[in-house]
């Protein structure tokens, strides 16, 4: 997402076919409370994965490269996963600086709230898009850069994409800055797919507010009764897709303009790619970096991968 008004994403998104929208609208204050809220779902295993990874190595992680470091995290939501990473950073140097980058003012503010309380620590928040936040998160004279991107918030992306984020991610690193990169590994789709569609319908109120949101800051129309939530997997690209389907056939009305739906017809709101881990070695090599180490969890697959800047 660019920082163009949302009317104009949303109208350019639901004027292409197939309809799509940015998943970063997503993350309005009550959609990353909702997002906050499916990390605790039983069938959402990825964030249980990613907080026992950082239990387990992230002093592995801090003791491979040098110090002092200066963090920062790319879509850190409540914090919790950066309050655990920060104690094996903290056993290590006296003061860091922690740099919270998010789209989510709402978040940022939760982050802080979650971190300033640690010894040594000092929060910076930026609100933005990942690249322009990292771009302007300042720098810590003589210290290396550690980047997190954790949560397999990288699964957004197309695979193409990926790589190019990577690349880009890079180019803002000097030799000896770090990038540690978490993300869910291939698993059998029965044990995918209900992890983005929730007995408790906690997802499809997350998806579903994304319509409540356009409402509200757009002045749109939509009827919410008649957009069900559904999630896909995508085989071939190895992908969860979240869509909103129309129950029936239907128009909305937005900034003057008439939007048709057939019935069936969906909002492609989301993608969740699944990830090998050859293959983001492979990613890491092709975009400026050396693999330092790489971990895995056995119970919910899901790897950490510790990426040098070269
Ligand atoms: C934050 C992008 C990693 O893809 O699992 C959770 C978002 N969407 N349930 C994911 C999400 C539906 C999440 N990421």
């Amino acid at each position: 997402m660019t920082d163009e008004p949302i009317a104009m994403a949303v109208l350019r998104g639901l004027r292409a076919s197939p309809k799509a929208l940015p998943a970063a609208l997503l993350y309005d204050a009550l959609g990353s409370a909702l997002f906050e809220a499916i990390t605790e779902l039983p069938e959402y295993g990825l964030t249980r994965a990613d907080l026992r990874m950082i239990e387990r190595h992230a002093g592995d992680v801090v003791r491979a490269l040098d110090g002092p470091l200066d963090v920062v995290e790319l879509g850190p939501g409540g914090g919790r996963k950066a309050a655990l990473f920060l104690r094996a950073v903290t056993a290590r140097q006296p003061r860091t600086v922690f740099t919270a980058v998010d789209v989510s003012a709402s978040a940022l503010h939760e982050c802080q709230r979650a971190l300033e309380q640690l010894d040594g620590v000092e929060v910076r928040r930026v609100e933005a898009t990942y690249l322009d936040g990292l771009r302007r998160a300042a720098r810590v004279p003589d210290a290396r850069r550690l980047v997190l991107f954790l949560g397999s918030n990288l699964s957004n992306f197309d695979r193409r994409d990926a790589l190019g984020f990577l690349r880009d991610v890079r180019a803002t690193l000097s030799p000896g800055d770090a990038l540690l990169l978490a993300t869910d590994l291939e698993k059998p789709a029965e044990r995918l797919l209900p992890a983005y569609d929730d007995a408790l319908g906690v997802t499809a109120a997350f998806n579903r507010n994304l319509l409540v949101r356009i409402n509200r800051e757009c002045g749109a129309d939509f009827a919410l009764a008649d957009f069900a939530h559904e999630a896909r997997w995508n085989a071939p690209e190895r992908r969860i897709e979240m869509h909103l389907v129309a129950r029936r056939a239907c128009e909305v009305h937005l900034r003057g303009e008439v939007i048709r739906f057939a019935a069936g017809e969906s909002i492609w709101t989301e993608s969740s790619h699944r990830f090998r881990t050859d293959e983001l070695r492979a990613w890491g090599d092709e975009s400026g970096f050396g693999c330092a180490g790489q971990w895995t969890d056995a119970e919910w697959p899901f790897a950490h991968t510790l990426l040098l800047a070269r």
